[in-house]
């Protein structure tokens, strides 16, 4: 079956209720009745362990990820605090040193608190990668492409080490949806999602995946999600269902939208540099083409200095100034202030990641009127 038609219908589900419905209706409760003691057949007791809405958006996003099991949780977040229960004190995980600012402070926070020992490492280096591997090494984290910065990093690549080191590799696939890329078929074992973004696709809900190549792990990952209390809401499985129905469309038109911003972003004065792994100078613009179908609709530019990029964002009148991404309206973030904002300063400037620097998050407008948008914003700066 075509993706666009997993899409549409999930795996095998046209029409199973028994009214017909064409849509999977909200299973709105929290509990289900038992015919007799031992017998439970349709498989549900309560919501927080299971629901028929979530089980059908868990059954689509994981034909979408060619997994063997999928988790839907209430947010990203939840989604890559989940992964992490896996590990336990003592533990080391290596991760990109350029990733989601709010991941950054999950891992500084929370996590090296709990004992896990986080090694912020270049990722793009497989060699860095490479090197940073020791006896307790238990997972690879990576990003690709990374937040704000769009560097591309060789999944099959941080797969083999992984591999070789009996680690998992964890990759977050947000930015691109598994319409452009599946980590699972690169070699890696979990795929993160916030759903929030190109998945649900429409601003309007919060929601999170772990995609997990094999059963074992996400049979675990199912006892820690019951217990943690993290699954998501049968509401906003409706909505993230809903949404996942019209991502191939609305990615191909996002993609090709960013890529004329891109272009014509290039072409003027005021902007320093663009990063948008779909220009071929955009270092990464090889391996992305090698592992991904697209560059998606996820780009950052440099106005030279913080004053300038405040001073677009101040002009904006269509595209608006606000920090998530992935749905129809287009969002600019400035990634210092905003995605980054808990990130120390002295790491955030050795990644390169300024106050001059504006993430955009291209949407489904007319790609002339957002290049006119830009344009009269620059004006003056
Ligand atoms: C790449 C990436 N991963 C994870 C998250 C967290 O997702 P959520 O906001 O759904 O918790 C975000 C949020 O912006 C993100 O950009």
């Amino acid at each position: 079956m075509t993706f666009d038609t997993l899409c549409v219908h999930g795996q095998d589900h046209k029409y199973p209720e028994a009214s017909r419905s064409i849509t999977v209706p909200i299973y709105q409760t929290a509990a289900f009745s038992h015919l007799e003691l031992g017998h439970n057949e349709h498989g549900f007791d309560y919501t927080r362990i299971s629901n028929p809405t979530r089980q059908r958006l868990e059954e689509t996003v994981t034909a979408l990820e060619g997994a063997a099991q999928t988790l839907a949780v209430s947010s990203g977040m939840a989604a890559i605090s989940a992964a992490f229960e896996l590990f336990a004190p003592g533990d080391q995980v290596i991760c990109s040193a350029d990733l989601y600012g709010g991941t950054t402070l999950l891992f500084r926070q929370v996590e090296e608190k709990n004992g896990i020992h986080l090694r912020f490492v270049d990722t793009t280096d497989l060699e860095a990668v490479r090197q940073a591997v020791e006896p307790n090494t238990k997972a690879i984290y990576v990003e690709s492409p990374s937040n704000p910065m769009m560097n591309v990093t060789d999944i099959r690549g941080c797969a083999a080490i992984a591999k070789a080191a009996g680690a998992l590799l964890i990759v977050d696939n947000t930015f691109l949806s598994p319409y452009l890329q599946n980590p699972i078929a690169l070699g890696a074992d979990l795929v993160i999602h916030s759903g929030t973004k190109f998945l649900a696709g429409h601003n309007d809900t919060i929601s999170g995946f772990v995609c997990c190549k094999d059963d074992e792990v996400a049979e675990r990952l199912r006892v820690i999600v019951k217990c943690t209390g993290a699954a998501l809401s049968p509401f906003d499985c409706f909505l993230t269902l809903r949404g996942i129905k019209t991502l191939p469309v609305r990615m191909e038109r996002q993609q090709q939208t960013a890529m004329a911003i891109a272009k014509w972003l290039t072409q003027q004065p005021k902007v320093k540099k663009v990063y948008y792994t779909g220009l071929p100078e955009h270092p990464g613009y090889a391996l992305n083409a090698s592992q991904a179908r697209g560059a998606g609709a996820m780009l950052s530019f440099d106005m030279g200095s913080q004053e300038q990029a405040i001073h677009v964002l101040k002009h904006l009148k269509i595209a608006t100034f606000a920090e998530s991404l992935g749905g129809p309206e287009t969002l600019v973030t400035h990634p210092v202030m905003q995605t980054h904002r808990d990130v120390d300063p002295k790491e955030l400037a050795s990644l390169g990641i300024t106050g001059a620097m504006l993430r955009m998050s291209v949407g489904l407008e007319g790609a002339e009127d957002l290049i006119e948008d830009l344009r009269q914003a620059m004006e003056d700066a």
